[in-house]
C-alpha cells in the first residue's frame, strides 16, 4: 500500500502550536488521575506483542503474549496506533547491537493513545496522542509502559500514522542536518541511501535547507523517488563508480559533507568524495560495520569525523521538544511530505524485516496493531 502524505492541514505557525500544547498540558488537572485509575482497573494486564527470544533472522520474531504492568510513579500506558520499523530494530534482532535481555521486545518508535498515567503524574493525561521514539525499547506491541518524559504530544493536523513514521527518522534528519553539520545555502551534500527512510527526508530537508542534493540509491525505481524528494543528482551506486560521479558533479571539489548509513560498502569512498575541512558524518551501518582506517586517512584532507546517533543529540527534555517541534512542523507545513510505503499487520513483523534487510523498502514503513 502507498500512502503518499502532503500537507494535512496547513496551521500558521505548527512549531508555536505545539509549543502550545506541551505547555497546557504541563499543570494537570487531578480528575484526569481519577479517570485513569478507574480505566486503568478494567484494561487487561496481557497484550499481544513481537518477543525476540533468540537472536537471528527474521522468523525470530515471535507473535506472543505477554503482560504489562501498571505504569509507575513518571509512567504512562500507552496502546499503540502505529509503530514505526527502523533498520536500528534489525541489528538488535541479530545481535549487531545488544539488548539488555532475553527475551526481548524489539522497536523504538511508535504513536499512541495514554490509557492511564502513574499515580502522581502531571503533564499527561488518558486521551493524549503521544509518539516516542528511541529508549525505552519495546513498541511492537499493542500496548506498552513509557517514561512520561520521553513521550511527545502529535500537533492535532499530523495523522498518527505518519507521526509514527516520521518520529524516529525525521528527528534524526534533523540532528544530522541542522546540528551535526549545519547545512546552509551553497552546500553541496551527498546522501547515501537517498529513497530509504531516513534518507528521503534527508533530501527534501536538505534542498529545502537551500543545498545541492547528490543521493545514492540501488535502482530506477528509486532515483525516481529520491528525485522527487528534491535530489539534485542521483547515482545508482550499484552500476555505477559513485566517487568517480561525484567527482564529475562536483568538477573535482567534492562535497561538504557525506551522510553514510550505508557503511562498509561506502566508508571509504565516502571520504574519497569529501573536500578539504569536510564533515564525514557515519550514522549508520545498513551494509555492515565499516572497515578501521588510519588516522592518516582523514589528516590527508583534514577532514572530520563524526558518529553521531540520536539518543545523544536528545537527551534532555528540552532538546526532545525542540527537535520534534522543528520536525512536527515541518511535517504540517509540507516542507517534508512523509512517504508510508509500506504498511504491514504487527503480527506480520518479519515480513516487514525481510523486505527492509531484501532493500525492497522505501521511503517509511509502519506496523498496525
Ligand atoms: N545514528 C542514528 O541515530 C540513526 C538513526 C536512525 C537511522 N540510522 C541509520 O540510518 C540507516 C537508514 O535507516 P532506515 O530505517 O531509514 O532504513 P532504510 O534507509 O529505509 O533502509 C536501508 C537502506 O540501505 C540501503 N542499503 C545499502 N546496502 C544495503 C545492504 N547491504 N543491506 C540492506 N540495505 C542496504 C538500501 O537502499 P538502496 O537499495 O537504495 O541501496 C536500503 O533500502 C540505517 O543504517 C540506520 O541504522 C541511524
Amino acid at each position: 500500500m502507498s500512502l503518499y502524505c502532503t500537507k494535512l492541514f496547513r496551521i500558521q505557525n505548527p512549531l508555536l502550536s505545539l509549543i502550545q500544547i506541551t505547555s497546557f498540558s504541563l499543570p494537570l488537572i487531578r480528575a484526569s488521575t481519577l479517570t485513569t485509575r478507574a480505566s486503568l482497573s478494567s484494561q487487561s494486564n496481557m497484550v499481544k506483542a513481537i518477543r525476540v527470544h533468540q537472536l537471528g533472522g527474521p522468523q525470530v520474531l515471535k507473535w506472543e503474549d505477554v503482560e504489562i504492568g501498571e505504569p509507575k510513579e513518571g509512567e504512562v500506558r500507552v496502546k499503540n496506533k502505529a509503530i514505526g520499523i527502523n533498520f536500528i530494530d534489525v541489528y538488535f534482532r541479530k545481535g549487531v547491537y545488544k539488548a539488555p535481555s532475553l527475551p526481548f521486545t524489539p522497536g523504538m518508535e511508535a504513536v499512541g493513545v495514554v490509557t492511564a498515567v502513574g499515580a502522581g503524574l502531571t503533564g499527561r493525561q488518558v486521551g493524549d496522542l503521544v509518539a516516542y521514539a528511541g529508549q525505552p525499547m519495546g513498541s511492537y506491541a499493542e500496548e506498552q509502559i513509557l517514561p512520561a518524559n520521553k513521550v511527545v504530544p502529535v500537533p492535532p493536523s499530523i495523522d498518527p500514522v505518519i507521526a509514527a513514521s516520521v518520529m524516529l527518522k525525521g528527528m534524526t534528519a534533523q540532528f544530522l542536518l541542522r546540528r551535526c553539520f549545519k547545512v546552509e545555502p551553497g552546500h553541496t551534500i551527498l546522501v547515501h541511501a537517498a529513497a530509504g527512510g531516513v534518507g528521503s527526508l534527508l533530501c527534501q530537508w536538505g534542498n529545502a535547507l537551500g543545498a545541492t542534493v547528490i543521493g545514492t540509491v540501488s535502482s530506477k525505481e528509486k532515483a525516481g523517488q529520491a528525485k522527487e524528494d528534491g535530489c539534485h543528482h542521483t547515482i545508482i551506486y550499484t552500476e555505477d563508480d559513485f566517487v568517480t560521479r561525484v567527482n564529475e558533479i562536483t568538477s573535482g571539489n567534492g562535497v561538504d559533507v557525506v551522510y553514510d548509513s550505508v557503511g562498509k560498502d561506502t566508508f571509504e569512498g565516502s571520504l574519497a568524495c569529501l573536500k578539504l575541512r569536510g564533515y564525514m558524518v557515519s550514522f549508520g551501518q545498513s551494509s555492515g560495520s565499516p572497515d578501521p582506517i588510519p588516522l592518516s586517512a582523514i589528516a590527508t584532507k583534514s577532514l572530520f569525523l563524526t558518529r553521531p546517533t540520536l539518543m545523544q543529540y536528545v537527551v534532555t527534555r528540552d532538546e526532545l521538544l525542540e527537535a520534534a517541534g522543528e520536525l512536527f512542523a515541518n511535517v504540517a507545513s509540507g516542507v517534508l511530505k512523509v512517504r508510508v510505503n509500506h504498511t504491514y499487520p504487527l503480527s506480520e513483523a518479519a515480513k516487514a524485516h525481510e523486505d527492509l534487510e531484501g532493500r525492497k523498502t522505501s521511503g517509511s514503513a509502519v506496523l498496525i496493531p
